[in-house]
């Protein structure tokens, strides 16, 4: 079972702990008020909840997809004035196979959630597809943490491998891959941003 479905474990572990590299995320997209931005994993919300407060005076809209239905729930109590307003809109659903048409999105961030899809090619095809051309996509991890977590068996189902990912994004036509590392007081993460290119077949 995936660990992620618990609710407990997600909501104390994920908003304190992992607050500021949702927030890095959206910094790191450099959104402003007209962008279509989706997050894919939203998990308690940080990312879409900052990420609507650049939108919400302007033409954009977020979007989020997440594959826990607890999830969708909480965040929809959490984001609903931006859903009553239009501006928001949430799914359920699998990164593999997105509800979306394909260039759809102005930007595209997620954080601490690659290493539990089935299928990494698969899911870097998806996220390409929905991105429009020029557009690029942020992603946010803590690799040191990462390891930690497959040595105490949480992570027994994920696959945390930065440069499997960051192949999967080559193989799916990603230009542009770059990984920068940073820290947060004393909290390493990483930044890995991609971009669509003009996408012409
Ligand atoms: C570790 S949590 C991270 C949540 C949030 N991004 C954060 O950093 O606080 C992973 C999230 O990704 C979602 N998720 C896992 N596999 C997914 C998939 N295949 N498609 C969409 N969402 C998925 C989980 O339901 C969960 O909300």
């Amino acid at each position: 079972m995936n660990p992620y479905l618990y609710p407990e474990f997600i909501t104390s572990l994920l908003t304190e702990k992992w607050r500021h590299m949702e927030l890095l995320a959206v910094e790191n997209c450099q959104l402003h008020p007209d962008h279509n931005v989706l997050e894919v994993g939203f998990g308690p919300g940080i990312g879409l909840q900052a990420a609507y407060n650049i939108i919400k005076n302007g033409k954009g809209k977020v979007t989020g997809l997440d594959l826990s239905p607890y999830i969708l729930e909480e965040a929809t109590k959490l984001m609903s004035e931006g859903i009553i307003k239009k501006q928001v809109e949430l799914h359920l659903g699998n990164v593999m196979e997105m509800p979306f048409q394909s260039n759809s999105f102005d930007r595209l961030f997620h954080c601490n959630t690659f290493y539990f899809w089935p299928d990494l090619n698969k899911s870097a095809q998806e996220l390409y597809r929905v991105l429009k051309p020029g557009c690029f996509m942020v992603t946010v991890l803590n690799q040191r943490y990462l390891k930690y977590m497959k040595t105490i068996g949480v992570l027994r189902y994920g696959d945390a491998d930065v440069q499997k990912y960051m192949n999967a994004l080559l193989q799916s036509k990603f230009e542009n891959i770059k990984i920068s590392h940073g820290k947060y007081g004393i909290k390493p993460y990483q930044i890995i941003t991609a971009y669509t290119g003009n996408k012409q077949e």
